[in-house]
């Protein structure tokens, strides 16, 4: 799938903006705090429904302005789609796809599948758990609509559970309501690990054959769901267990005010030759890991939807080295890529013929139409 065509309305720092994009190369090339990441946000918009660096609309309209817009065409195998999204200041976001009012947000997840890698992702491994989290819920979000329900389901119960715990002290009779909402905890609980859990197995698969060729053979990558009620077993028994500990382990969260068991408490276990990565992994290694992580991401969707998704590659050329960079280029032949830098020389790798090269500069957009001018490309 890719994005032919994209219309912005003060979006960020941008009053008006339409661009044709190419389905395979986009490089968008800028000096810092130039509009560069802005482009990539409203693109990934399409597939989340929301920005990846804020869940607030309100911060992607233009800082004078009451209401964005963001005009997509996509071109997919079955069908074409053009999807519109208004937001405002003051009432809810509209959504259209071709021309139709949308009126659930899980409606339009799938259409558009992107997966996104910037800086920090290079970091997957090293970060804190809830990073590996959302890692895994943004990648079911767009193949599972299912899950998207069901997570903001569980976050919703598990608030609700979470204030119940803390008022059982001074109003004992709230046990009963916290009984009823642990009772829909463990059902969504449930439901969510058991989708983790089988998209981790196919991701520490494909994960392992490529790290194998990013490092000539050398290293078998292994991706481990650490489940936080311990070894996953199937729904079926997770949510007997999950209930179990929320009723006669109930005292024990009300003591810590919160729920301590669940899929909120998950992780990944990222191993390289048998050692944990995190742990004993040097900076490079667990770089190299995060790369496999988000290039099976790509194929995931592939091996879902039938189709590449778009993937945007912001600002993260610098960070790899050549080596890295190369082996990026290589599995990028047919996905229509976004690449931001703040300067070519970033990409010394990517020699592609299928390329489209843009200055960004204060919120404008130009096409550099000579990119075979070594004088230009260099400069
Ligand atoms: N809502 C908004 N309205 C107007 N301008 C905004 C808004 N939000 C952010 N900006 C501005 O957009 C500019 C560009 O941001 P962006 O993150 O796209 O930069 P960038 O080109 O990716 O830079 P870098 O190379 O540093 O990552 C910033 O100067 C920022 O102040
Ligand atoms: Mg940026």
């Amino acid at each position: 799938m890719h994005v032919k065509n994209l219309e912005l309305k003060n979006y960020r720092n941008y009053s008006s903006l339409s661009l044709n994009l190419n389905k395979g190369l986009n490089i968008f090339v800028g000096e810092n705090a130039q509009g560069k990441t802005n482009i990539v946000e409203s693109i990934y918009y399409l597939s989340g429904v929301k920005s990846h660096r804020t869940s607030r609309d309100s911060e992607l309209i233009k800082w004078d302005k009451d209401r964005a817009y963001i005009k997509a065409d996509v071109v997919k195998a079955i069908s074409d789609y053009t999807m519109e999204f208004l937001l405002s200041n003051e009432e809810k976001k509209a959504i259209k796809v071709n021309g139709i009012r949308i009126n659930k947000i899980s409606e339009v997840l799938g259409t558009v599948n992107v997966v996104i890698f910037s800086p920090e992702d290079l970091k997957l491994v090293k970060e804190g758990p809830a990073f590996r989290r959302k890692f895994i819920d943004n990648e079911l979000n767009q193949i599972r609509p299912k899950y998207h329900h069901a997570l903001l389901q569980y976050n919703r119960v598990l608030m609700q559970r979470n204030n119940l715990l803390k008022s059982i002290k001074f109003s004992p009779s709230n046990r009963i309501t916290a009984e009823v909402f642990s009772e829909q905890l463990a059902e969504y609980g449930s439901f969510l690990c058991d989708a983790r859990n089988e998209f981790i197995k196919k991701l520490s698969l494909i994960a392992r054959l490529i790290h194998r060729k990013i490092t000539n053979g050398k290293e078998e990558l292994e991706i481990i769901y650490d489940c936080s009620i311990g070894k996953y077993k199937n729904k079926q028994e997770t949510k007997k267990w999950l209930l179990k500990y929320y009723i006669e382990e109930m005292d024990t969260d009300i003591e810590r005010g919160v729920t301590l068991k669940g899929p909120h408490r998950d992780d990944l276990i990222i191993k390289i030759n048998g050692f944990d990565t995190k742990i004993y992994g040097s900076q490079g290694q667990q770089r190299t890991a995060a790369l496999s992580l988000k290039l099976s991401e790509i194929e995931i969707i592939k091996s879902e939807v039938s189709e590449y998704p778009i993937l945007i590659l912001d600002d993260v050329m610098s960070e790899l080295d050549l080596n890295r960079q190369k082996f990026l280029l290589e599995s990028l032949k047919d996905v229509q890529t976004i690449l931001t830098c703040t300067s070519l020389n970033d990409i010394n790798a990517f020699h592609f013929d299928n390329k489209d090269v843009f200055i960004v500069k204060n919120g404008n957009i130009s096409k550099l139409k000579d990119i075979n001018n070594n004088e230009i490309y260099n400069s």
